[in-house]
């Protein structure tokens, strides 16, 4: 499986930390940066990731800013694309199950490397329910 990610500076230090997780996890990885703690500006490391997924050149994407919603209102733009911003276990697991997100976005300025790492397990290994939520997440892109 492929995993797109992306941060600003304000998820920079979260990113390094969960590209090396997600390595050693077996997982590909597509590092679209950044590459330091300068300050950049998110909107340039969301799109790549988004269009790395809905070129199909990555399986799901991770996006980090500090507070994780900038990143994510980004994201959300594409259509196709479904960024959950996770802020708790239980909100990983949902965004799979329920809504078939295919990013999961962190705030590096409000989450723990530990939670990250949680986080980001069950995103990724927690399959989509169908079923009723099927023609609920089709509505989103109508
Ligand atoms: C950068 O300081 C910060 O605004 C950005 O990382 C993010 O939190 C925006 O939503």
């Amino acid at each position: 499986m492929k995993i797109s990610i992306g941060a600003d500076h304000g998820g920079y230090e979260l990113k390094v930390k969960l590209v090396k997780f997600l390595k050693e996890s077996g997982y590909a990885v597509i590092d679209n940066g950044t590459n330091s703690p300068d300050s950049v500006d998110y909107p340039d490391y969301a799109k790549p990731v988004a269009r790395d997924i809905l070129e199909k050149r990555a399986d799901y994407g991770v996006l980090i800013c500090g507070s994780g919603i900038g990143i994510s209102i980004t994201a959300n733009r594409f259509k196709g694309i479904r960024a959950a911003l996770v802020t708790r276990k239980e909100h990983a697991l949902l965004a799979r199950a329920h809504n078939n997100a295919n990013i999961i976005a962190l705030g590096g300025r409000f989450t723990t490397v530990e939670e990250a790492k949680e986080y980001l397990t069950i995103f990724l290994t927690t399959p989509f329910e169908g079923g009723r939520h099927e023609k609920r997440v089709c509505k989103i892109d109508e």
